[in-house]
């Protein structure tokens, strides 16, 4: 397909304040646009570029699901267009940084089953790949199956994506130097987890899953690093090579996207 394939999902906890309702971080923003821009220039590459959601959608959704109203097609149109205005703060940056990016809304591609993909098509991300553009897709809302709408979790797309068109590498960019046994920002017991591999990926899975059920806060409602875990899993199983880091720490997005050796936690099932 694509020999030099990058997936990077930055984190909506990276780029947004999570505490705070609709709180960009515009300087956030606009350094690691400069720095994907610093990468490309040095050796182009493919990019599929996922944002989060952050506080522009994660409290939306949260109301969504305590009042019932995940069938909504007003709460669904709310929540769209409060991810867009995230989103097109981000294309700003990209360009003002000469990115060729280019929005595609999950609402178009993707159709979920319970709150799964059951179906995304690729060809349109493919075709943009072809002509030297990045697509740009975010955590978000799409139609559901079962459940009329439904979260379309950053995660889950640059999964699904990766896998599918067999990129080189899937990175994933967050607030935390990546994988730990526990929340890291729950007390100093966690510890850090460099590599996943064949031989430890059972017990890992153990010990961070039984933890997902404690580390969901009020208003986060994708799964935190516990599910992107598991999401990591399932591409690195399909033979992507994922890489989890801390987006935050400045200079790290570049880093990882030239594939430097970095402190992150690395997934690699191939081996
Ligand atoms: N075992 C764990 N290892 C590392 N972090 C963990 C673990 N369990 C829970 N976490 C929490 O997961 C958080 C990262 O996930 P979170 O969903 O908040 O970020 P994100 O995916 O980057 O943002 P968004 O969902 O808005 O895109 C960390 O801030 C950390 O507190
Ligand atoms: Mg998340």
């Amino acid at each position: 397909m694509f020999k030099d394939l990058k997936v990077l999902k930055i984190g909506g906890s990276v780029i947004t304040d999570k505490k705070q309702w609709k709180k960009a971080k515009p300087r956030e923003i606009q350094r690691i646009s400069v720095e994907i821009a610093s990468a490309f220039k040095e050796k182009p590459f493919k990019l599929v570029l996922i944002h989060g959601a952050g506080s522009y959608g994660h409290p939306l959704v949260d109301e969504m699901r305590k009042e019932k109203l995940l069938s909504s097609p007003l709460k669904f149109s709310e929540v769209v267009f409060s991810v867009s205005e995230l989103n097109h703060l981000f294309l700003k940056h990209l360009l003002a940084n000469k990115l060729p990016c280019v929005q595609l809304k999950a609402v178009d591609l993707v159709k979920l089953r319970n709150g799964e993909i059951a179906s995304l098509q690729v060809e349109p991300v493919k075709e943009c790949l072809e002509r030297g553009l990045i697509p740009v897709l975010h955590g978000d809302m799409a139609l559901d199956e079962k459940l009329t709408f439904n979260v379309a979790s950053g995660d889950m797309l640059a999964e699904f994506i990766a896998a599918r068109l067999k990129a080189e590498e899937l990175l994933f960019g967050t607030d935390v130097d990546g994988l730990y046994t526990s929340d890291p920002k729950l007390g100093l017991e966690a510890q850090f987890i460099s590599e996943v591999n064949k031989g430890n990926l059972n017990e890992l899975l153990g010990i961070v899953s039984k933890e997902e059920f404690y580390t969901s806060n009020s208003t986060d409602v994708t799964g935190r690093m516990p599910k992107k875990f598991r999401y990591m899993v399932k591409a690195a199983k399909q033979g992507v090579k994922c890489v989890v880091f801390n987006a935050c720490k400045p200079s790290m997005v570049y880093r990882a996207l030239r594939g430097e050796k970095i402190r992150a936690s690395y997934i690699n099932l191939t081996s």
